[in-house]
Parts: structure tokens; C-alpha cells; sequence
């Protein structure tokens, strides 16, 4: 029997009358005849042949939609259009039957909606199989880009008693007994019982575990999942997340940003030459969605042109201060059609605004620098004029903020001080602020949301349809 090939590779084989072995699972059968066969390693199908008059009858009906099949047959060119050979089979076994009944995936175009429902099974259809062969591509490139140029890749922890971003937005780890929770005289939990003898929640970022590293090693970056209990029910959100954090000694925030620039056109350069097919897959289900929509809403271009234009051209650096002015006086805040309308210097952008400005102002991804301070971290390095952090954040058309990032205050002085003002206690970060009480220097580092870069290359519409079991609010299911 011969060794088993996948069918990307099959399809690329010289047919010469050899025997092959191939497993999948049927996407369609047509005419007692033609088999579609999918094993995930490509968009495309290898067509099986079917013998009919010599197949046995019962064999035949258990090729339904769904079953998973092991084919032996001989390669030939390919009588039909679309495909360059087929597989002749001479024999079929049925490795696991699919009930056409009861199979939810029929061979017609599901919603989105549906699927998500059904995400244990929408890895079979062409749209997934794309979005986490992409998906798979970007991880590996961001891997390739940081290791070639020699950064440590650091594990930091899943668990943690410290809120990296001062936001109260974590997920809390405890194993008390929650019927029955252990007080302390004044009536709280008692965490001292706890499992740690502390609090402890799900991280919310690395980076402030990154920076320790990076005050060794020079050059870390993590990639993980980071958690986060805000409750946003929106297409860009999601509870569980992977992060890229890098973080770099002797870095400033030109360093930062270049670096962030680079990593970004990187990875979807990498996609662009290893997904293909795939994206042009996922290009043309995006003209075939918007062929519904009225000629004023369609994009202008279409996905795979918009990856190329990010190659293509330099992101649009300008301050906070810049963006304010430009929103300020921009046709929507004027006529208030903004939801959240800019009266001034100080604004918290909200994703309108950073839509604004990269969609219709700049018509390209867009890098803002120096917010102010109140709406920034405490981590962030103070500018001179007292008012402003040396904070970044890359915008990007469709997704609004991708990447969120800065310089850090390496200052001890300064630091305590913006951690006294805000009220973040200084005894539980002692070991933060050690580094820089001990060779600290001048340093800075990103967070890159996975799912929004996988979002921007896949020109999907919704987070949860870019990682295979979303988290939102009252959905944990799979
Ligand atoms: O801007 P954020 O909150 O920054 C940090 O966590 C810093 N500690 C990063 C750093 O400097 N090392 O998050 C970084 C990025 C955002 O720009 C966004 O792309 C993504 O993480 N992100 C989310 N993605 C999906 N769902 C959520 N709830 C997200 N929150 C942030
Ligand atoms: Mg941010």
C-alpha cells in the first residue's frame, strides 16, 4: 500500500500513472463519481474518480459530506476543469462515517453567525481552513523576524498578583472555596488561605515581567495569551487574546516605532509570499460579501491590495497633539456626526476617531505619539513639557489601534512620583522598580494584538471568527 500524501503536495505531482494514497474528508459527491477529498493542508480539493459500476453499493452511500475517507488510487492529468490531475481510486475505506442527516455543515454558503456556533466543526469549511492557515503563518513569522535578529524569546507568567496596565480589568485565580470564603477580622477575603497567600489574577500583559528580562538580555519578546475581564462586546475585543510584547534596552521611541513598522510589514510580507492561495481566497470572499452592499459602502481596496499598500508605504507618524487639531477640525466633529465629539486637547480617542484618521484623512496606517499622561500608563516616560508621555499606539484602517506601546520611564524619581499620583503602591512592584534602582536605562517595548494583525490579513469583520474558541461575555463554550 503506498505511503500517504497530502494533498498539497499531490497537487503539485507530475501525474504518471502512479499509485497514491490519499486522506481527507469528503467536501461534496457528485454523480456517484466525483469526490471532493480535504485534508486541511491546502484550499484546494483533490478530485477522486469513482468507478461506480464496480463499487459496491453499500461502500457508495457511506460517501456522504463530513466522512473521513483513506483513498488509494492511480494519479492521472485531470479530464475536467480546475484541477490539474485527479486520483483514480481503486480502493476506498471509510475511516469515519458523517450521518447526512445529522452532519450541520451541508455544502452551501453558512453564516458566519452559524458557524461560530459550530466552531468545532468550521475548520472544515474553505473560509476557516484559510483564516488558520494564515493565522498559523503569522505566528511563525513573528517567531522568524524577532529570532533572526537575535531576541530572547521570555515566557512570562500566566499567573500573577500584579495588574501590569493599573486597569482593574483581571480575571481573578483562586482556589477558596467560594460557598464558604475564609474572612479576615474587618469581614474581606482572607487571601492569605488562598493558594499563593495572596490575590492573584490571569495576566493582563507580560511587559512589566518583559522588562526585567530585557534589562539582561537586552532584546525579549513574549507571546502569549493575555486576559481581560472588560466587558466589550465588540468585533474587536475579546477576552482571552495572544500578545507580542517586545522589549528593548537602549531603545528609544523612534527605535520603538521603527521596529514595530518592521515587524508589522514582516509578518505580512511572509503571509503575502507563504498564503497565496489562501488570501486570494479570502480576498475574493470579501468582493463576493461586498457585492451585496450599496456601491458607497464597498472598500477601495480589495484585501490583497491593502496588504500590499501597507508594504508599500511608510505608516504616518504625527503627535497626539497633531491628531487633535486634525479631528478638531475635521467634517464629522463639525457636523457631529462623532459620537464622541473632540472638544479639545486631552480627549481619550475613542476607535471613531482612529478610524477617522487612518480611513478618510491619511488613507494609511498611522502611528500617534506623546498622549497626555492622564490617559496613559504609569510605566510610560515623561516628555519635558510636563503634560505629554513618549507613548505610541499604530493605528490600522479597519481595525483601529493594532499595536499600543512607549518609551519607559527609566527615572526612578520619576517613576515613584507618577505611581504616588495615580496611587499605585510601590511595596507590592518593589522588584519593578529594582531594575531601575540597579543599571536601570533607557528603554522601550509594544503589545501587538494577534488577533488584530490575523483580522487585518484575513480582511475578516469580527475578532471572534480569527482564533478558533473565542471568549467574550457569556461565552465560554468549547
Ligand atoms: O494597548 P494595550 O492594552 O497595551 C499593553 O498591554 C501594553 N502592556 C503593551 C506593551 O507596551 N508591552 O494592548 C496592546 C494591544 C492593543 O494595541 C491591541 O492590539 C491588543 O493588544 N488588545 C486586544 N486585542 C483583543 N482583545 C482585547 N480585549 C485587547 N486589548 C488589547
Ligand atoms: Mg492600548
Amino acid at each position: 500500500m503506498s505511503q500517504r500524501i497530502k494533498i498539497k503536495a499531490l497537487l503539485q505531482t507530475t501525474p504518471a500513472e502512479q499509485e497514491v494514497n490519499v486522506k481527507g474528508w469528503v467536501r461534496t459527491f457528485r454523480n456517484n463519481q466525483f469526490i471532493a477529498l480535504n485534508d486541511g493542508s491546502t484550499n484546494s480539493n483533490i478530485q477522486i474518480v469513482v468507478d461506480f459500476q464496480n463499487t459496491d453499493e453499500a461502500l457508495l452511500k457511506r460517501i456522504t459530506t463530513g466522512a473521513a475517507l483513506s483513498v488509494t488510487g492511480i494519479l492521472v492529468a485531470s479530464l475536467g476543469k480546475g484541477q490539474a490531475v485527479d486520483v483514480k481510486a481503486t480502493n476506498i475505506e471509510i475511516l469515519g462515517d458523517s450521518d447526512p442527516e445529522k452532519y450541520p455543515l451541508q455544502p452551501k454558503k453558512h453564516s458566519l453567525e452559524f458557524l461560530r456556533e459550530i466552531a468545532h466543526l468550521r475548520f472544515r469549511t474553505n473560509t476557516f481552513g484559510a483564516i488558520f492557515r494564515v493565522r498559523n503563518s503569522l505566528a511563525f513569522a513573528v517567531h522568524r523576524f524577532f529570532q533572526e535578529q537575535g531576541f530572547v524569546y521570555l515566557h512570562t507568567p500566566v499567573i500573577t498578583a500584579s495588574d501590569a496596565e493599573g486597569a482593574g480589568e483581571a480575571f481573578k485565580v483562586t482556589n477558596l472555596d467560594l460557598d464558604n470564603l475564609p474572612r479576615t477580622e474587618n469581614g474581606e477575603i482572607d487571601y492569605k488561605q488562598d493558594f499563593f497567600g495572596r490575590a492573584t489574577n490571569l495576566t493582563v500583559s507580560g511587559q512589566l515581567e518583559g522588562e526585567l528580562g530585557a534589562m539582561a538580555l537586552s532584546d525579549i519578546y513574549t507571546f502569549g495569551p493575555t486576559f481581560r475581564a472588560e466587558n466589550s462586546n465588540t468585533t474587536r475585543h475579546l477576552a482571552e487574546f495572544w500578545m507580542i510584547e517586545p522589549e528593548m534596552a537602549f531603545y528609544d521611541l523612534a527605535d520603538n516605532m521603527d521596529l514595530a513598522e518592521g515587524l508589522l510589514k514582516y509578518v505580512i510580507n511572509y503571509a503575502l509570499e507563504h498564503n497565496r492561495e489562501d488570501i486570494e481566497f479570502l480576498t475574493q470572499r470579501l468582493l463576493d460579501e461586498e457585492k451585496s452592499k450599496p456601491q458607497q459602502e464597498r472598500s477601495e481596496m480589495s484585501l490583497l491590495e491593502k496588504l500590499q499598500f501597507c508594504l508599500n508605504n511608510n505608516f504616518e507618524r504625527l503627535t497626539y497633539t497633531q491628531a487633535i487639531e486634525i479631528l478638531k477640525d475635521s467634517t464629522p466633529n463639525k457636523k457631529k456626526k462623532f459620537q464622541y465629539l473632540i472638544e479639545g486637547w486631552g480627549a481619550d480617542l475613542q476607535s471613531e476617531h482612529e478610524r477617522y484618521l487612518v480611513e478618510k484623512h491619511f488613507k494609511k496606517p498611522v502611528i500617534l505619539t506623546d498622549y497626555p499622561k492622564e490617559i496613559k500608563s504609569f510605566y510610560m516616560r515623561q516628555n519635558d513639557d510636563g503634560k505629554t508621555v513618549a507613548a505610541m499606539d499604530i493605528l490600522f484602517p479597519g481595525i483601529g489601534e493594532i499595536v499600543g506601546g512607549s518609551q519607559r520611564e527609566e527615572r526612578l524619581e520619576k517613576l515613584e512620583q507618577r505611581m504616588d499620583e495615580i496611587g499605585i503602591p510601590k511595596d507590592e512592584l518593589w522588584w519593578y522598580l529594582d531594575t531601575r534602582r540597579f543599571g536601570g536605562c533607557p528603554h522601550a517595548g509594544f503589545g501587538l494584538g494577534f488577533e488584530r494583525l490575523v483580522l487585518f490579513v484575513t480582511g475578516m469583520g469580527n475578532i471572534r471568527d480569527v482564533i478558533p474558541f473565542p471568549r467574550f461575555p457569556k461565552n465560554a463554550e468549547f
